[in-house]
């Protein structure tokens, strides 16, 4: 089963994983930083964990985290990286899983990752791996995070030849979310969560992105009379239910799961060619691919245009950017984009899976994409 509740006495929102003896809390409320420490104690097996950080986001949130654990009693390490993408790696992950193992790791200690995506993936993963698997609390500190990578239990590391080629499954065991986290994260970032906000929207819920149109300035900006943070957590709720809701029904992604990907095969396609660099983040490449997907979608006849228009003004209303041309000096023909999204990690067959819609709030999968039809869109687009 998975829902929220939010008490009047008690404005944390709760969401529930449901997966029978891994299921999970995710817990959500502005301030919340100020009660991690208690919520942490009280969910250990014992009381000892690692913290792994970034530079970056320890400069902020660790040192409080830090006195926190040891005023409830907890035993706590700390380990701190470079911030970045890079950190995803194979050295970062041995020199991790190395120093764990230094500081006398026990298999009912715990991780607790503190930071963003990139954080959270590696820690993940090094919790999925360490003594055949410890348990790991999520403490995310993006949007990106919030409303996406920190639930899931999807975790992994980037190889040289294309990104979280080699993870696990590994489901985390708390996931806590101060949405004030979000002040000290700069303006592109969180612009970059947003459009992985938006997309839960465009997959099945129309009210939520009528209500982002209405809204998302303040989820992105802050600003109305709660600086933004009402807004803030009802949008992180309203994401974390309905990617609790899917991956309650499909944790591994045998089909329903492949709907949050919706944009994702463009998006992965223009980030290998600009060499998934700071030239394009993660979720700039998916606002841009969302737009291409309802674009196709219209140029199949499977979507209304005012639909794909809607989607693609409310992007560019909060700055993101909406099309290919947007990438300065991309350099990419039809046939090389083509090229690189046939890489997909969900080719199935030799067929590209796409994830199509019928209009905002009916996203689908499909392998009934014909080739000839994606490169005649996208000369249309790149031509
Ligand atoms: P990130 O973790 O690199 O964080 C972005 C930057 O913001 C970093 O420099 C970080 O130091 C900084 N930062 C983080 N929190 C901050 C804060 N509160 N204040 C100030 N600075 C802060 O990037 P991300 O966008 O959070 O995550 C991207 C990663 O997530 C990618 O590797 C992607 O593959 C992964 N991802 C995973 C899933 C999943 O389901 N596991 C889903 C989507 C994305
Ligand atoms: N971010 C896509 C997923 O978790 O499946």
């Amino acid at each position: 089963m998975t829902g929220s509740e939010t008490s009047p006495g008690n404005p944390v929102a709760r969401v529930r994983v449901s997966l029978a003896e891994r299921s999970y809390d995710i817990l959500i409320a502005n301030g919340l930083r100020r009660r991690f420490a208690a919520e942490i104690a009280a969910a250990l097996p014992r009381p000892r964990a690692i913290v792994v950080t970034d530079e970056t986001v320890a400069g902020h949130y660790l040192a409080p985290l830090e006195a926190g654990l040891a005023a409830a009693g907890v035993s706590a390490d700390s380990i701190v990286l470079p911030p970045g993408e890079e950190t995803k790696s194979f050295a970062h992950l041995e020199r991790l899983t190395a120093q764990c193992l230094d500081l006398g790791l026990e298999r009912r200690d715990t991780l607790i990752a503190l930071g963003g995506g990139v954080i959270g993936d590696l820690a993940g993963f090094a919790a999925a791996i360490l003594l055949r698997g410890i348990g790991c609390i999520q403490l995310p500190t993006t949007l990106l995070a919030q409303v996406d990578s920190s639930v899931g239990g999807k975790t992994a590391i980037d190889m040289p030849v294309g990104k979280n080629l080699v993870g696990a499954f590994h489901q985390p065991v708390l996931v806590l979310i101060d949405p004030e986290t979000l002040d000290t994260l700069d303006r592109r970032q969180r612009l970059a969560g947003y459009a992985e906000t938006v997309k839960y929207g465009l997959i099945r819920d129309r009210a939520f992105f009528e209500w982002l149109e209405a809204n998302g300035g303040r989820v992105v900006d802050g600003g109305g009379g709660d600086g933004g943070n009402g807004a803030r957590v009802r949008a992180i709720e309203t994401a974390c239910t309905a990617k609790a809701d899917i991956v309650a029904r499909d944790e591994r992604e045998a089909g329903e799961r492949a709907l949050l990907n919706l944009g994702h095969t463009f998006a992965h396609a223009l980030e290998t060619a600009t060499g998934y660099s700071d030239r394009l983040l993660h979720g700039e490449a998916v606002a841009i691919g969302m737009c291409m997907a309802f674009d196709l979608s219209a140029e199949l006849g499977w979507a209304a245009r005012q639909e794909a228009a809607r989607v693609r003004a409310h992007l560019e209303s909060v700055g993101l950017p909406t099309a290919p041309a947007a990438v300065a000096g991309l350099g990419l023909t039809p046939a090389a984009m083509a090229g690189l999204m046939r890489r997909d990690k969900k080719v199935a067959d030799g067929r590209i899976v796409f994830v199509m819609v019928r209009g905002i709030g009916e996203a689908f999968v499909t392998a009934a994409v014909e080739e000839s039809d994606l490169e005649t869109y996208l000369s249309k687009v790149l031509g």
